[in-house]
């Protein structure tokens, strides 16, 4: 008795906070009545999102008002119109947690709202964690004017990014326009709005304080202050907890204790006092088992749920991973089909599937072309095939493209029961796949060919050790392509060279791997040039202007010569050279004084090179009556000119090109090498028995030799020793040879300089078509004839009439203007290092308002 009701009094408190709050969870705000669902919320366990958002311009503003003290997650405010201030909304919110952030990343996002000209968030106090942007609002005041620091709940960890927003010279002061210079920096360093200071609590005392609170001070009796608490220095008297509350007091995180809303600890009997659910995996205190599990009723009558992972599980996508997590035994199967290549997939199986240690039925991987290694599966031991398929197979593994590897090193995974079967794996060495015989605890001999194919397994791999390297050097480069060639091949090698892969892709950084967690589906951006032929030199085209590629280059080769021709190259890196910008975007002017137009604009899609400075022009225009009729100027709508023409873009999309699998085109190209190479190949292994293919054989018959005949004619005569140094595929002709003569070196010697040379010019051969094209240098006058440039093969400079701002500002004030004016108004981007690096222009034409205008405004 004395016990319940002690109990009874110790939760009271609780149950009473919990139920005078209103709890929401996340809420994604698109139009006014969507305010309906958020108005009584004073928590939100989630996020708060409000995008696209579209405000009539007569809302009554009582609407918007809503109670949210709390948001758990992140607030995004994107793309309104027609929303001045965020205080509307949110003249309670106190706290961001940050707990789930946005793009894993951001709490507080405020992106390209056109007419919002404050944040307004009064009462805020606190974002705990995350980051903040505040972008691209082209009318917002009194962002500079907020303390973030302060907001941040840990600096070391947090940032925020502030810019184009509007420029702090042209808002108003915190203390209105007539702001008292002494009194703004005494009173009102920070504010929200106008005659709005920014809420701070005092700081913790300092003085007096054991080391060990370090900036967060102490309380009058010396006790630390928990730095969690945000309302206040003592820990026994915290209203508001930055992280989570435990009775009353706040901690860092929940220590025996069940999360409740991401910010509450409460303990299990708590929980099911509430009628919900304590829940082991997370130690978290929900309202319904997760998926993969079952509620049960416990001895007390306590709900709860149990981890069940029993059946058949499919994985397709991402989603059908849920009731995957957790699981540490599968009781049944598990399939891995992962059909949509541009899910970015992998890192999500690593976490849902990192816990499994035994699948007591089968494993199939098929059709997996995202999967280059098994390894998510980080902590499997056991397979035990207790369920089988085709009652034989307890692991199967067949046409996964990119697949190279399979259990995570030093691992083993033993199959109790049944075998293996592995086909179609083209890039999953033989080799790997035999190193598995050991694991297969019940098969008592060989694993079969028949379950495991020499020939579909590995066939696109380099696999062993016996791998020459190519040594590609850049020849030229220009904006857009580069020149890569290579070293000669050796002759005797040449037969058996179908082409090269260039592969390349984009890298900020020099730190890109050949195989290291790779999305086989292109996530990871290689884009692949073939080149057919024996020809050493390539050009990569459509490049990015001035913009650092990494690269390797890789040789073909039929695949039953795989382990001595296979030769690849080491990453490299290069940086195309710049060029002409494409024009700064979304250029917006206002006028809010008559004589001036203050202009913004965003840097260009494609700067193509380091953008120096901006040269703004502007000049008075006349309205055409058609002009008139379509278009309004001015500052009451503000206009949004659509981004101008663009260069000709080389954005190639690295998921719709490179070596895609179901890219028919490519199989087609693959399929035709290997037919040219297909002569060669029946014939060599028709002659070597496959066992002896580790060194390559340079035999070559002297009789012809001294003949000087094309090799290929000798290679029909089935009594001579095959000589795989034939460069032409062409039909075996039925010369007669003759018996062999005695030949000196010395001939020898002159043939084989011939052969070489020849090998050599094959290699060789249109040197002109990878030539690449440089932009004339400028002229060393300025007053050239056009004919004499074209003489001299130099350009003359344009010179831009202008003003000049620095590359990093992004906004122009034009002063002096005439009231109630058409102005047009052009502004061009211009990169460093290229003659004529000034982007065409980006058109806006803006009207100065009038003098009246002015005056009823301020
Ligand atoms: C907001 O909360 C207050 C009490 O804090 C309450 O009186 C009011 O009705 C609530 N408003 C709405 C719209 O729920
Ligand atoms: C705005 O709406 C509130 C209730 O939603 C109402 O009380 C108020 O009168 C309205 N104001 C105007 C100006 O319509
Ligand atoms: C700040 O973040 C770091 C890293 O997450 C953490 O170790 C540290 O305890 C945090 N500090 C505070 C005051 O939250
Ligand atoms: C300081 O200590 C005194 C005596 O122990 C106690 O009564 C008082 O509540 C304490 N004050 C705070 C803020 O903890
Ligand atoms: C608790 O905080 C409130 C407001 O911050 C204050 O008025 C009160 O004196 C504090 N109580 C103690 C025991 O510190
Ligand atoms: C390279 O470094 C950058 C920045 O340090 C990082 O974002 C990127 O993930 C790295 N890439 C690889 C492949 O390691
Ligand atoms: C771009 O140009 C500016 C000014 O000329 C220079 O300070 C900066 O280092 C340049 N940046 C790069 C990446 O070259
Ligand atoms: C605009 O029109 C007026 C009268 O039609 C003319 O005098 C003026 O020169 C024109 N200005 C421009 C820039 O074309
Ligand atoms: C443009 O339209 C306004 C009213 O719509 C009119 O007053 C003005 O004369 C027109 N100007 C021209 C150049 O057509
Ligand atoms: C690829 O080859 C098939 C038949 O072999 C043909 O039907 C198809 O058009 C080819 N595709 C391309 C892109 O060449
Ligand atoms: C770079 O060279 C290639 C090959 O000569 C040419 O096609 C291309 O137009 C050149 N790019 C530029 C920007 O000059």
């Amino acid at each position: 008795m004395w016990r319940s009701l002690f109990g009874l009094l110790l939760l009271c408190p609780l149950a009473a906070i919990i139920r005078a709050e209103n709890i929401c969870r996340s809420i994604e705000v698109r139009k006014l009545s969507d305010f309906d669902q958020l108005r009584n919320c004073s928590l939100v366990v989630g996020h708060v999102s409000i995008a696209n958002l579209q405000l009539p311009g007569n809302v009554n503003l009582t609407q918007l008002q809503t109670n949210v003290t709390e948001i758990t997650d992140y607030l995004l405010i994107y793309h309104t119109t027609g929303l001045l201030t965020a205080e509307y909304i949110f003249p309670k919110l106190r706290l961001i947690r940050g707990r789930e952030l946005l793009f894993n990343q951001y709490s507080f996002v405020v992106y390209e709202n056109r007419n919002l000209r404050e944040l307004g968030l009064l009462q805020l106090l606190r974002i705990q964690n995350g980051k903040i942007r505040i972008e691209n609002n082209p009318t917002l005041c009194y962002v500079d004017t907020i303390d973030w620091v302060y907001l941040l709940g840990n600096s070391t960890t947090q940032h925020f990014s502030i810019r184009g927003n509007r420029s702090p010279n042209h808002c108003p002061l915190c203390n209105g326009l007539d702001a008292d210079y002494d009194y703004l920096h005494k009173n009102m360093a920070y504010c929200w709005r106008i005659l709005a200071p920014q809420l701070k609590l005092t700081r913790p005392k300092v003085e007096g304080c054991p080391a060990s609170c370090g900036r967060f001070g102490c309380d009058v009796n010396g006790t630390c202050c928990d730095h969690n608490c945000l309302t206040g220095c003592s820990s026994q008297n915290c209203t508001l907890c930055g992280n989570y509350q435990r009775n009353g007091r706040c901690v860092n995180q929940c220590i025996a204790s069940y999360e409740l809303n991401k910010r509450l600890c409460i303990g299990s009997k708590e929980c099911q006092q509430l009628n919900l659910i304590p829940l082991a995996q997370g130690l978290r205190c929900v309202d319904q088992c997760p998926k993969n599990h079952k509620p049960i009723i416990d001895a007390n009558g306590g709900k709860q749920c149990d981890l069940e992972c029993r059946g058949l599980y499919h994985v397709k996508r991402i989603e059908d991973l849920k009731p995957l997590r957790d699981c540490v035994s599968i009781q049944g199967s598990l399939i891995i089909e992962l059909v949509d290549i541009k899910e970015p997939i992998v890192k999500a199986l690593e976490q849902a599937l990192g816990n499994i240690k035994e699948i007591t039925g089968y494993l199939k991987v098929i059709h997996s072309t995202p999967l280059m290694s098994l390894t998510f599966l980080s902590n499997l031991d056991t397979i035990r095939g207790d369920e089988l398929i085709e009652t034989k197979y307890a692991l199967y593994v067949v046409n996964n493209y990119h697949l190279e590897h399979i259990w995570p090193t030093n691992r083993q995974v033993a199959i109790q029961h049944g075998t293996i079967f592995f086909h179609l794996n083209p890039r999953l060495c033989y080799e790997k796949i035999l190193n598995l015989q050991p694991a297969l605890k019940s098969l008592k001999t060989e694993i079969s060919v028949a379950d495991v194919s020499p020939n579909s397994n590995g066939e696109r791999m380099i696999c062993g050790e016996d791998v020459s390297t190519l040594d590609p050097q850049i020849q030229d480069i220009n904006a857009t392509a580069v020149s890569i060639v290579l070293d000669f091949v050796k002759y005797e090698y040449v037969g058996n060279l179908i082409g090269y892969t260039y592969h390349y892709m984009e890298a900020p950084k020099r730190n890109i791997t050949m195989y290291d967690g790779r999305h086989g589906c292109g996530h990871d951006n290689w884009l692949m040039d073939v080149s057919i032929g024996k020809n050493r030199r390539h050009m990569i085209s459509n490049l990015k202007p001035y913009t650092q590629y990494a690269y390797f280059v890789k040789s073909m080769s039929p695949w039953d010569y795989h382990r001595q021709m296979e030769a690849y190259s080491k990453i490299q890196y290069f940086r195309t050279l710049p060029s002409k910008p494409s024009p700064p975007r979304r250029l917006y002017g206002i006028s809010e004084i008559h004589t001036q137009i203050m202009v913004h604009w965003w840097p260009p899609q494609r700067p193509n090179g380091n953008i120096t400075k901006y040269i703004i022009d502007y000049e008075l225009h006349n309205l055409t009556s058609e002009e008139n009729k379509t278009k309004s100027y001015g500052m009451e709508k503000p206009l949004f000119i659509n981004d101008p023409p663009n260069c000709e873009c080389n954005d190639q999309e690295p998921y719709y090109s490179g070596p895609q699998p179901e890219v028919e085109k490519y199989f087609n190209k693959t399929q035709t090498t290997y037919e040219e190479a297909l002569p060669n190949l029946i014939y060599v292994s028709r002659r070597r028995p496959p066992v002896k293919q580790d060194k390559f054989e340079k035999v070559v018959d002297f009789t012809d030799l001294i003949s000087g005949r094309p090799m290929s004619q000798v290679v029909e005569n089935p009594t001579t020793t095959t000589t795989t140094t034939t460069t032409t595929t062409e039909a075996p002709s039925s010369a007669n040879v003759t018996k062999p003569r005695e030949v000196t070196a010395e001939l020898y010697e002159i043939f084989r300089l011939q052969v070489e040379e020849r090998t050599r010019n094959i290699q060789d051969m249109d040197q002109e078509k990878f030539r690449i094209l440089h932009d004339p240098p400028k002229c060393h006058s300025s007053d050239v004839s056009v004919a004499n440039q074209l003489e001299q093969k130099c350009v003359v400079e344009e010179e831009i009439k202008g003003f000049v701002v620095p590359g990093n500002q992004q906004y122009y004030n034009m002063t002096n203007l005439l009231q109630n004016q058409y102005y047009r108004i052009y502004v061009r981007a211009c990169v460093d290092g290229v003659v004529n690096g000034c982007s065409n222009p980006a058109i806006l034409t803006v009207r100065t308002i009038s003098a009246e205008t002015f005056r009823e405004i301020y």
